[in-house]
């Protein structure tokens, strides 16, 4: 019988384990290196761009207030979530989100399409209080937004620490950047951000 017999293998735990890890892990990395090169990954399809300063501050806040735990930014490819959502995401939506926003928790709506769906003041007055649209609403209020400022001091550090992970922002982009978010309130940046949110496929 050879030295790694099935047999033994079985009986060996300590082999068992390691010899289960290693299998599962080529198979882990054969399925997810390719992703890195491919195409569909890795590539923006056609309307996405990098987020301006003004809607990149928005995100931050987004990620800041932890709108996440209660709203994915996934839609996912079955029949049920494309008819109430829109159409289904894809990879090469969120190539400029570092990191994204996907997310499995609903409390509230899928936002991966929420651009352009309310107008700008249905937004402001839902960030302010939620039940004023939406009476049954659970949202927590976010009244603060609409007094904090955007800090335009560090937006240009932050744009240029994306362009390390590959995020093409000029620099012209760059410069011009304080002075898109100044005098912006956090709601202002916050509501830009919502509102560019899947536009590349919406009407798909
Ligand atoms: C505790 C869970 C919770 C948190 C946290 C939360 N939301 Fe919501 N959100 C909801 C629920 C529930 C709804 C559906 C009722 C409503 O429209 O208020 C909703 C609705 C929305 C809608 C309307 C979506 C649609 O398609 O009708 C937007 C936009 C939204 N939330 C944005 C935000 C943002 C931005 C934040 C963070 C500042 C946030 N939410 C934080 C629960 C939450």
């Amino acid at each position: 019988m050879s030295f790694l017999s099935q047999d033994k293998v079985e009986r060996k735990v300590g082999w068992l384990i390691a010899l289960t890890l290693l299998t599962v892990s080529f198979g882990g990395l054969a399925e997810i290196v390719p992703l890195f090169f491919s195409h569909s990954t890795t590539e923006p399809i056609e309307g996405v761009k990098p987020y301006n300063a003004l809607r990149l501050a928005g995100r931050d806040v987004f990620i800041r207030e932890g709108c996440y735990n209660c709203h994915s930014q996934m839609i996912r490819p079955f029949r049920a979530e494309t008819l109430r959502y829109g159409h289904y995401s894809v990879a090469g939506e969120s190539v400029y989100d570092h990191p994204f926003q996907w997310g499995s928790k609903r409390t509230g709506p899928d936002l991966a399409r929420v651009g352009g769906r309310y107008s700008d003041e249905w937004h402001r007055v839902h960030l302010n209080d939620p039940r004023a649209v939406v009476p049954q609403s659970n949202m927590p209020s976010y009244p603060w937004l609409s007094s904090g400022k955007v800090d335009g001091e560090t937006i240009q550090t932050h744009m240029r620490a994306l362009t390390k992970v590959g995020v093409p922002y000029t620099e012209q982009e760059i410069a011009d950047a304080p002075k898109l978010v100044e005098n912006k309130t956090e709601q202002d940046a916050l509501i830009a951000y919502l509102q560019g949110l899947g536009l590349a496929l919406k009407d798909k």
